[in-house]
């Protein structure tokens, strides 16, 4: 893995995964970072390695949709291994408006697999970034394992879970080398606020209302970033080609011990509300999200196995640093939320 295309490379995970590989791990090539910069992409997320690495970091405006555009980064950068997370990501958002997700999420990724299999003497691995979302939901008792059928509820992870078939039929079909990796929900720095977590930072920071969907007792099972980095890394190096792996924390926890957990470390790391208000009675429960999933709970047994992986933070020490992060990081965030940015964006990269 000389030249390796990460997709996505300016959203959440896709972002702390480029750090991780330039600035922590044993990774010695160049990451070429392809991304259509949608909402959730934040080129500001990497901004600084553009400017130190520039050797080993290049950004490209692009869409996994235009295979075209795709296909000539793939060669003018001689890409030998692909790291793709370029998805539409939002639940929410796959309910109101799913045709993004089935163009980006779906297309977007036949796209890809298809410019791979054509160059496959070059390429040696496909990895592909999926969610525990494909299984469905779980009742209170039981894990997903990597074996687990398949039952997406949403939209959202309707679409994932199509293109972790296509992924598997490329693999099956053509012999092309791909990995895939299921993982829980995640957390840490560079989140865009529409996500459970750093909506809540802000909105309890702000003393705005935090709103918590139905009765709040739904289960996740949080993993913070870096977690989940550690562990694609270690599948795309030592993982089985063909093979896939889930990923978690081992944290289950109801939204509502979430909520709790950030109000009352912002009331003991953030300057107190007025009148000395406790940010528990932001809480707001607001109408249920349709089809809102019951339980997600990963069994990580295989990858701990297989390939010796391990989550180095708890919930505890990593909502803390994620925490920290956001009080540290107003400009990131008055970016992402500012229109101004947009504006930006077509300003540096075109439209
Ligand atoms: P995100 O929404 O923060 O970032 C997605 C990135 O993809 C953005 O930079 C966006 O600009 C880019 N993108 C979207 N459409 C594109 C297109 N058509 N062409 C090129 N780029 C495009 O998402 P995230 O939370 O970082 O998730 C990354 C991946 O990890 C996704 O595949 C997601 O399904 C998966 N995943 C996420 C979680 C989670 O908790 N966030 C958990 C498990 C798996
Ligand atoms: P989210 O961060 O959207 O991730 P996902 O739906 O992919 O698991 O939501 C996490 C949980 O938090 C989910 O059960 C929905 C709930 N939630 C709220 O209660 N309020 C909110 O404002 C959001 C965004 C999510």
């Amino acid at each position: 893995m000389q030249n390796l295309l990460v997709t996505g490379g300016c959203g959440f995970i896709g972002a702390n995964f480029i750090r991780y590989l330039l600035e922590e791990s044993d990774f010695r090539g160049r990451i070429i970072n392809l991304d259509a910069l949608t909402y959730a992409g934040n080129p500001l997320s990497l901004r600084d390695l553009e400017e130190r690495l520039p050797k080993r970091y290049t950004f490209v405006k692009e869409d996994i949709r235009n295979r075209e555009g795709v296909a000539r980064i793939l060669d003018t950068h001689a890409v030998d291994a692909i790291c793709h997370f370029a998805a539409e990501s939002h639940v929410d958002r796959s309910i109101t408006r799913p045709d993004d997700f089935i163009q980006t999420n779906i297309i977007g990724t036949y796209n890809l697999l298809q410019l791979a299999r054509e160059r496959q003497q070059r390429i040696s691995l496909f990895h592909h970034v999926s969610t525990d979302e494909v299984f469905g939901s779980l009742g209170d008792t039981g894990f997903f394992v990597e074996t687990t059928p398949y039952q997406p509820n949403s939209p959202y992870s309707a679409s994932k879970a199509s293109s972790d078939h296509l992924v598997r039929a490329y693999h099956h079909t053509y012999g092309l080398p791909v990995t895939v990796s299921n993982c829980s929900n995640n957390y840490g720095p560079f989140q865009f606020p529409e996500k459970l977590i750093p909506l809540m930072i802000l909105n309890a920071l702000e003393g705005k209302a935090l709103p918590v969907y139905g009765d709040g007792l739904n289960v996740r099972d949080w993993l913070f970033v870096r977690d989940h980095c550690t562990a694609v890394w270690a599948i795309m190096q030592r993982g089985k080609r063909g093979e896939t792996y889930n990923v978690g924390g081992r944290n289950e926890m109801q939204n509502l011990a979430v909520v709790h957990a950030i109000c009352d470390l912002l009331d003991e790391m953030a300057p107190a509300l007025p009148g000395g208000k406790r940010r528990r009675e932001l809480i707001t429960y607001v109408k249920d999200r349709p089809g809102h999933d019951r339980r997600y709970a990963i069994d990580c047994g295989k990858i701990e196995q297989e390939l010796g992986w391990q989550p180095a933070e708890s919930f505890a020490t990593g909502i803390r640093k994620t925490i920290r992060w956001y009080l540290d990081n107003s400009a990131w965030i008055q970016a992402v939320r500012s229109g101004d940015y947009q504006k930006w964006i077509k300003e540096q990269y075109g439209t």
